[in-house]
């Protein structure tokens, strides 16, 4: 199981949403090869895990979402390991980009280098009011590995990506609010209750228009917009033939609430 003989991750289910703690305390959480291994196996697991409606990623402590890479490793990478690193948590980002349920960032603390990247890697992203956010690589003399580059320049624009990048700053809750880099921030006490309600709102909707939602915004911000365009009209022309969208149909014109079976 994906769940069990995990070191590094903690995860916990509750109303239909997986709770996804990284937990490393004694390095804020820093993601070793194990570590981003371990997410991997999680997130692989709830894909058809039908008990599981949305994820919340987060971070154990009161300090830290994750304070980056785990930087002894780092500092022995050799140019061909070096890569094969970069690529697999490349991969494993993208399965959490791709995944086909919500999953919601809860930033509680520091999310700094491979932090900030698997927040970038969530759908939404919630912080805490002490959040502090940013890319430091090339402070290390590196740049980020795990997507930072390609998914901070799609969300903010080359510009401000390049100034957060090339200057390695971190940046406070607000101010990644005011960016549009985190959807919304909220005092430290409420950060998890504010995920799980707005994971529990998006579970309450039809769980095959959430996917196709997912896979529309995905792939089509990679295609033209024509393209895009087609994409979204064929996964829209998809869903008349769901049983989902007969039950929200039904349910509406009932003046009920709708019981989606996410068929
Ligand atoms: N990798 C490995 N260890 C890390 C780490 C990382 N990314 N981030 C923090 N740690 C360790 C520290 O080395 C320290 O270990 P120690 O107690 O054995 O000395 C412990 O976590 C606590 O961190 P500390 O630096 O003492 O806390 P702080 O409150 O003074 O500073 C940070 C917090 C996040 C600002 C600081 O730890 C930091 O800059 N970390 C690195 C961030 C980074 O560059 N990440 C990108 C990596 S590519």
């Amino acid at each position: 199981m994906g769940y069990e003989n995990l070191e590094n991750v903690r995860t916990e289910t509750r109303d239909q949403i997986l709770i996804v703690t990284i937990d490393r305390p004694k390095v804020l959480n820093a993601l070793n090869a194990q570590t981003v291994e371990e997410i991997g196996r999680v997130f692989a697991e709830a894909r058809g895990d039908e008990a599981v409606r949305a994820v919340i990623v987060t971070g154990g402590g009161e300090k830290a979402f994750v304070a980056g890479a785990d930087i002894n490793e780092l500092a022995r990478q050799s140019p061909i390991s070096g890569k094969e690193t970069s690529e697999r948590g490349q991969f494993i980002f993208s399965q959490i980009e791709r995944f086909p349920k919500p999953v919601i960032a809860a930033i509680n603390g520091f999310a700094l280098g491979g932090g900030c990247e698997l927040a970038l890697a969530c759908h939404i992203r919630i912080a805490s009011e002490k959040a502090q956010i940013g890319l430091p690589e090339v402070s290390l003399g590196i740049i980020p590995g795990y997507g930072g580059t390609q998914r901070m320049a799609r969300l903010l624009g080359k510009g401000k990506a390049l100034e957060l990048i090339c200057t390695g700053d971190r940046i406070g809750a607000l101010e990644a609010e005011k960016i549009g880099l985190v959807n919304k921030v909220v005092a430290p006490e409420a950060l998890l209750a504010t995920a799980e309600e707005m994971a529990k709102k998006i579970a309450s909707r039809s769980p095959v228009a959430v996917r196709a939602a997912i896979e529309a915004v995905n792939v089509g911000s990679e295609m033209g917009f024509e393209e895009g365009q087609f994409l979204e009209a064929t996964l829209f022309g998809l869903l008349c033939a769901s049983e989902d969208m007969k039950e929200g149909m039904a349910a509406f014109l009932e003046k009920r609430p709708a019981k989606f079976p996410g068929k």
